[in-house]
């Protein structure tokens, strides 16, 4: 028989904050201290990095927290809509929001973990900004990719963090890089990023750019943030967004999302969905050895009789 070990009782461990009755601590500060003292961005900073950021540093977070607040019609403003349609109250729409964010929305988490992989390459070979923009650029356009290339950076056939379908150039991204400049927080990934930017056209046989994601996972980087945070970053900032999109939605709109009497067709509208759009196998019936419960009547039988309608 296995020997029992002496295991202490069950008790949280954290280096984040802990509570009493009286006080409430976090990374070392009171938190009434911190109320009215520092900003959100610090408040952030301060609870996922230990610290409270220099103030280049809690500029520019606070900067990027701004600029992806909100972006009209994304997917994670629509699916938010569609699920308070449904659901009709905040937290299951906010949640199914936010449960939109991932590998084409936002991507954050993958562009920051393709950046600093691309980094150490080029520390370790000692190649240049150029070189290594090249190297990962071929890599990801081409077809058949060796396995040491697939094991550093993955499989995936498109640049992370790159192109934007409704604006192409991402309008967003030379404002970040700009204040990441101007601010002295852009450092090796910032570089990065814009070398891949030019090394695209020889590769795509036209410039692809860097997008919103390219751009603060790059900047998240460089200040110290892992991909995980680079992701929850965008989620956060956006949740501003997708809660303002749940709220109009359920004040403006009668919920469902499908009325015939509504001045525009609705997304669930019948006509949108109709046998001409059908693609699957033709109508059938069950085969009728499957048949136990055959079908007598029509459906609404029990009101008798249709009136015109
Ligand atoms: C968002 C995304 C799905 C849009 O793709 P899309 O709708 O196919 O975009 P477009 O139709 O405008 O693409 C036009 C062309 O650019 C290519 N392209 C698009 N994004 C690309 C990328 N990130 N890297 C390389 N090529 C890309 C497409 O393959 C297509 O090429 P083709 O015409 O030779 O087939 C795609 O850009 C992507 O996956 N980007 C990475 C994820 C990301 O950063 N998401 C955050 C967006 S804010």
């Amino acid at each position: 028989m296995a020997e029992s070990r002496e295991k202490e009782p069950f008790h949280w461990q954290s280096a984040i904050s802990y509570k009493t009755r009286e006080r409430i601590v976090v990374r070392g500060y009171d938190v009434n201290e911190l109320t009215g003292n520092i900003s959100f961005a610090e408040m952030l900073h301060l609870v996922w990095k230990g610290e409270l950021p220099p103030p280049n540093v809690a500029k520019m977070v606070d900067a990027l927290l701004v600029c992806f607040a909100e972006h009209a019609m994304s997917p994670s403003s629509a699916s938010a809509r569609m699920v308070m349609s449904g659901a009709g109250y905040i937290m299951p729409a906010l949640a199914g929001g936010v449960l939109s964010i991932g590998y084409t929305h936002v991507d954050a988490h993958e562009a920051a973990a393709t950046w600093i992989a691309a980094v150490e390459l080029m520390k370790e070979k000692g190649w240049t900004l150029e070189e290594t923009a090249d190297f990962l650029a071929q890599g990801i356009r081409r077809k058949e990719k060796d396995d040491a290339f697939v094991r550093r950076f993955g499989d995936r056939k498109v640049i992370p963090g790159w192109h934007h379908p409704q604006h192409i150039r991402d309008l967003r991204s030379p404002r970040i890089i700009e204040l990441a400049e101007h601010l002295g927080v852009a450092g090796d990934h910032v570089r990065f990023v814009l070398a891949l930017e030019n090394a695209t056209e020889k590769h795509w046989g036209r410039k692809l750019y860097m997008n919103v994601s390219g751009a603060i996972s790059s900047t998240l980087v460089d200040m110290g943030f892992n991909p995980d945070e680079c992701l929850a970053f965008c989620a956060i900032a956006r949740s501003v967004s997708i809660t303002a999109h749940c709220i109009e939605e359920k004040n403006r709109e009668k919920g469902w999302r499908a009325s015939s009497g509504s001045k525009i067709t609705q997304p669930l509208d019948l006509a949108l969905q109709k046998p001409d759009y059908y693609d699957g196998p033709a109508d059938r019936g069950l085969p009728e050895e499957k048949i136990i419960e055959p079908l007598t009547r029509a459906p609404y039988h029990y009101l008798g009789q249709p009136k015109n309608e």
